[in-house]
């Protein structure tokens, strides 16, 4: 936390340092809620109404009713981009089952709370991003749809931070995540992409990712400038084989790869990942500013 990230809380701004919820909110004792990250940029939301969107939709898929409009979340969303110091940064909305007795039933919590955070994110502990992080490939494997649906963007991220405790302890900057049967999935916090033989690949929904809004935004420029995309299964020999990796996400953006354990990606790199980095810098100038 920054000293000045704010706090959107029971319809009222406060320094984030100052906001709190109740220590029998079952989002605190048993993870049951959802959230969306989400930034700005020139003070204005990127893909909001997609955000938005996928946080109904996590709500729905665990019983959750939110308590205010989609109105009245983008009012506050307006109202905090407007207080908080800086014309870009990160926000992030968690939606918790709210307070109830000790035990896991749902039923026992009447109001579920909403708040919302203004701070800044880096997802990695690097200072340069674009000389490339690296990838620890973990054993800790993605939890299958059949346990908790991946397209739920719930407060239950144990599985990713197990994965990336063991990036940490391998000196690595992020971990790359399969699934039971061996497929590439994600990392911890952001969606993955290759570009082998000049086509862009990235592993298929089936194989039990979060469905990111960042990936469907590279998926789209990639329509746009005309480079070949598919979604596809992927094991960690592809990703060895291609010319170049990246990630995507709200917090990450786009990140380039340089290693994956121990293989490091040869130089120079194709001119595609720059391209589409470039043009996704266009494409958020464009959307944050033209409103
Ligand atoms: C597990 C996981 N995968 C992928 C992503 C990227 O999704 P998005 O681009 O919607 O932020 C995130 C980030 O929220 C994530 O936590």
């Amino acid at each position: 936390m920054n000293n000045h990230a704010l706090c959107w809380i029971n319809q009222t701004i406060k320094p984030a340092a100052e906001a709190s919820i109740s220590v029998f909110d079952h989002g605190l004792l048993y993870g049951d809620g959802v959230f969306e990250g989400l930034r700005y940029y020139f003070g204005k939301t990127f893909m909001l109404e997609a955000h938005l969107e996928r946080l109904w939709s996590s709500a729905q898929a665990i019983g959750l009713e939110l308590p205010y409009s989609r109105q009245e979340i983008t009012a506050a969303i307006e109202q905090l981009i407007e207080q908080y110091h800086s014309d870009s940064g990160y926000l992030r909305l968690v939606v918790t089952r709210g307070q109830g007795s000790l035990g896991i039933d749902p039923g026992k919590c009447a109001n579920p709370s909403l708040f919302i955070i203004a701070d800044e994110l880096s997802v990695m502990n690097v200072t340069d991003l674009s000389q490339g992080v690296s990838l620890h490939v973990s054993r800790t494997r993605r939890s299958p749809a059949e346990c908790l649906d991946p397209k739920i963007k719930s407060m239950n991220y144990l599985n990713n931070i197990l994965a990336r405790i063991e990036a940490n302890q391998a000196g690595m900057d992020e971990a790359l995540m399969l699934n039971l049967d061996g497929y590439v999935c994600e990392g911890s916090v952001d969606n993955l992409f290759i570009v082998s033989d000049g086509v862009l690949k990235t592993p298929s929904l089936d194989c039990g990712l979060l469905e990111g809004i960042t990936r469907a935004v590279v998926i789209d420029i990639a329509i746009g400038l005309g480079i070949p995309c598919e979604e596809t299964r992927l094991v960690v020999a592809d990703l060895e084989r291609a010319e170049e990796c990246f990630l995507s996400g709200t917090g990450a953006e786009l990140i380039p790869v340089r290693q994956i354990g121990a293989h490091v990606f040869d130089r120079p790199r194709t001119s595609l990942v720059p391209l589409i980095m470039h043009t996704f810098k266009e494409k958020i100038a464009e959307h944050c500013t033209k409103r």
